[in-house]
């Protein structure tokens, strides 16, 4: 294939997708997400906002700093200041690039940026000549494109292209666009524009409508060859386009869509696992590619067909992106050497032998819990062992809950707040609910809880249980996560590791505000 047969894959998950409520990251989770995403060979990861905080910065800059295979992007929006410190964060990539954005529709640029259109034009040129002045490699965004004049589009694009940028993005930011319309806009600009040529066009749609992928799959078709999306379709309100389903309608249907992606999609699953654990939210099991239930098949009449042939009711195999492959990995017996191997092949790379260590101990204590350790109980081990090298503010000591029938439950708690230890016990409607109450009654955090779930991580009784907890305050929002055989366990550390996410400090939205 030729390399106008390859569409580049630009994964946002840390950008764009952190920007969905309450999915925040540490840098520490970001960057091993961003391995992931080099595991799966994403071209371009978009590692953050650089300028949003000083928790961006440094996570945009370590992922530079450390990933050798995909290009490390970071957002700015059309200023100066947002260049240069996307600039000065992508200082030691491999590969770098600056993405600039500024609106193009009508909407946004009378009320939100109250520019006139020639402003706007003349803005986005010192933007992306600013960007090249510091990095060979700039993406352009139209934000807004979806609901943008095609005629401005034509122009303000050309005079982009001519000012350097490789890339043109083109975002339907609020996920308006329906598939045949959108494909037609993207013909019509590679077809108008004349030096469209020197660029390559790419694509971000927003989910509204639930067409993100189709509309992306559809501006494919007209000669689109970046497509920007995020694992599990994370992001903005109803998120962005799935990274699986597209790379995976890709591969499936050659028949029509005769390009190709470099992903190596049997790392899929693992990588939708990662994201969904670190941020909370949980995949729908009827998700297409990564729900439990994709390659699951219910009916006698379909278990018959896929046991004779499996092709009769599989367009894809369940293997080619990860399911099935990783049955029973360790227990009880299990040594380091096992341990770390398996660390490697799902991609997880611990900073150094003291906190491979505290891993393993923690992979013994669970050992004895549970005889069979899976790929899940690893992430999850993982994530919490690293959670514990973050400095917290709010740190589970002991927790013992009575729960008897025919009486009220009772929780007592012993709570680690800035290094004191303090206790408190609570009565609740249930065992949860005192765990909760008890640990309100310490950190008086006033905040609202608007989400618990539980789920399994694995199959059985003996499986961890991973609970998340939304808390909102003024209306910011956190997702706190936390994994232990003991469910209510599992509750009090998601609990205070929400609280110790509301005690960290707020950054910029990039599309908050006017330039
Ligand atoms: O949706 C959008 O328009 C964006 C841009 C910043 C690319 O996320
Ligand atoms: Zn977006």
């Amino acid at each position: 294939m030729s390399s106008n047969d390859r569409v580049i894959i630009f994964d946002t998950t840390l950008r764009d997708g952190e920007q969905s409520p309450g999915a925040s990251m540490t840098g520490e989770e970001k960057l091993r997400i961003a391995k992931a995403l080099e595991r799966l060979r994403v071209d371009v990861i978009e590692a953050g906002f650089a300028i949003a905080s000083p928790g961006d910065f440094a996570a945009v800059k370590a992922i530079a700093d450390n990933i050798k295979d995909s290009t490390v992007c970071s957002l700015s929006r059309a200023v100066d200041a947002d260049i240069e410190r996307a600039a000065e964060a992508l200082a030691g990539a491999n590969s770098g690039r600056i993405h600039t954005f500024i609106a193009t529709s009508p909407i946004h640029m009378q009320y939100k940026l109250r520019m006139q259109p020639d402003e706007v034009i003349a803005q986005a040129v010192k933007a992306v000549k600013k960007a090249r002045s510091l990095c060979g490699d700039v993406e352009f965004s139209c934000e807004d494109a979806g609901r943008s004049e095609i005629d401005f589009l034509c122009r303000i694009i050309e005079a982009a292209i001519d000012a350097g940028a490789r890339t043109i993005n083109i975002p339907d930011t609020v996920g308006y666009a329906i598939p045949h319309q959108f494909g037609e806009t993207i013909r019509q600009l590679l077809e108008r524009i004349p030096n469209a040529d020197k660029a390559v066009f790419s694509v971000h749609c927003h989910n509204d409508l639930g067409l993100a992928v189709a509309n992306s799959l559809a501006a494919v078709v007209a000669g689109a060859r970046q497509v920007e999306c995020t694992i599990n379709g994370l992001g903005e309100r109803a998120g962005n386009a799935a990274l699986e389903e597209i790379v995976m309608a890709i591969k499936t249907r050659q028949d029509l869509l005769d390009v190709h992606t470099r992903i190596e999609t049997e790392h899929i699953l693992s990588a939708s696992r990662l994201v969904s654990g670190i941020t909370g939210f949980p995949v729908q099991p009827n998700k297409a590619i990564v729900g439990a239930n994709a390659f699951a098949h219910e009916s006698g009449i379909h278990q018959d067909g896929v046991l004779k042939h499996r092709e009769t009711y599989e367009i894809m195999s369940a293997q080619s992106v990860g399911w099935n492959t990783n049955k029973m990995v360790l227990g009880k017996l299990s040594g380091r050497a096992a341990f770390r191997s398996r660390l490697d092949e799902l991609g997880i790379v611990l900073g150094g032998e003291a906190e491979l260590n505290a891993a393993f101990a923690r992979f013994k204590e669970l050992a004895d819990k549970k005889h069979e350790i899976f790929d899940e109980d690893l992430q999850a081990l993982v994530s919490d062992t690293l959670a514990e090298d973050t400095p917290e503010h709010f740190r589970l000591v002991t927790l013992e809950v009575a729960s008897k029938t025919g009486e009220v439950p009772q929780a007592q708690i012993v709570v680690s707040v800035a290094g004191q230890e303090q206790r408190a016990s609570a009565q609740g409607s249930g065992p949860v609910d005192a765990t909760f109450k008890a640990i309100e009654s310490i950190a008086a955090s006033e905040a609202n809880l608007q989400l618990y779930s539980v789920n399994a991580i694995t199959e059985g009784t003996d499986s961890q249980g991973e609970v998340t907890v939304r808390l909102e305050k003024g209306g910011r929002i956190v997702n706190g996560n936390g994994a232990d055989t003991d469910i209510l366990v599992a509750s009090a550390k998601a609990y205070i590791n929400a609280l110790n996410l509301m005690q960290a400090g707020t950054k910029a939205h990039p599309q908050a505000d006017g330039v």
